[in-house]
């Protein structure tokens, strides 16, 4: 099944809850939390006050995204505060092996996340760790960037590692996502699709069943 996690940086932070609500019932099964410390990536977005206050707005997949330094320092923390699933940053972690591991113990999903300049053989060894790998689309810090298209063959070449193991680890794209070029990444192997300013500008239940219209047509054609 093809997943849609509406990246909550996107919204409107006046009204965030409701729009999480508004994307929840839209259909939407995973909520995108982006956590960025500004020192792993340029900017500072939000950590565990935010994700608590939303955890009681909806049931949905809370996929918090890491975007910080040494991120197994923080593991609990996003844990209590309402997290499903934890993605680490290769790049981040000294010891990726041991974060894996404390995320896993903890009862939550895994993922391990890869800038667009990391090649995904740096995988070879932690793949049959993680539930989910995400391969960043754009270089991680901000919403609103525009798509890097190099990244596609990663995307392909990640698929045929995981289908050659016998491995059916989700794939998650993240960053420049929009209905346009949502097909090409799902055409390569892409099945957890984050999007942030592709949800949220406008209409987010509109832009949710539009995504939704598409994986369904991509699933049947
Ligand atoms: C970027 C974040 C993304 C971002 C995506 O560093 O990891 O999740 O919110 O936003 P869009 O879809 O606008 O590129
Ligand atoms: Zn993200």
């Amino acid at each position: 099944m093809i997943i849609l996690s509406p990246s909550i940086l996107g919204a409107d932070f006046t009204k965030l809850g409701e729009q999480v609500a508004e994307v929840d019932k839209a259909g939407a099964q995973y909520i995108h939390l982006d956590v960025m410390d500004g020192a792993f990536v340029p900017s500072i977005s939000f950590g565990m006050p935010v994700i608590k206050s939303l955890r009681p707005v909806t049931d949905r997949v809370f996929d918090v995204h890491m975007m910080v330094e040494e991120p197994g320092r923080y593991v609990e923390d996003i844990k209590k505060a309402g997290a499903d699933l934890i993605c680490v940053h290769q790049e981040a972690c000294l010891h990726l092996d041991r974060t894996i591991a404390q995320i896993r113990e903890a009862g939550l999903q895994t993922g391990v996340a890869l800038n667009p300049a990391t090649p995904v053989e740096t995988l070879d060894v932690i793949l049959p760790e993680v539930d989910m790998v995400l391969l960043m689309t754009v270089n991680p810090g901000f919403g609103g960037q525009k798509f890097i298209p190099y990244t596609v063959e990663k995307i392909k070449k990640l698929r045929a590692m995981c289908s050659e193991r016998g491995l059916s680890t989700r794939i998650e794209v993240d960053g420049g996502i929009t209905p346009d070029n949502v097909r090409t990444v799902l055409e390569a192997g892409a099945d957890v699709i984050v999007a942030g300013s592709a949800v949220f500008k406008g209409n987010p239940a509109g832009n949710v069943k539009t995504f939704l219209n598409i994986f369904q047509e991509f699933e049947q054609g």
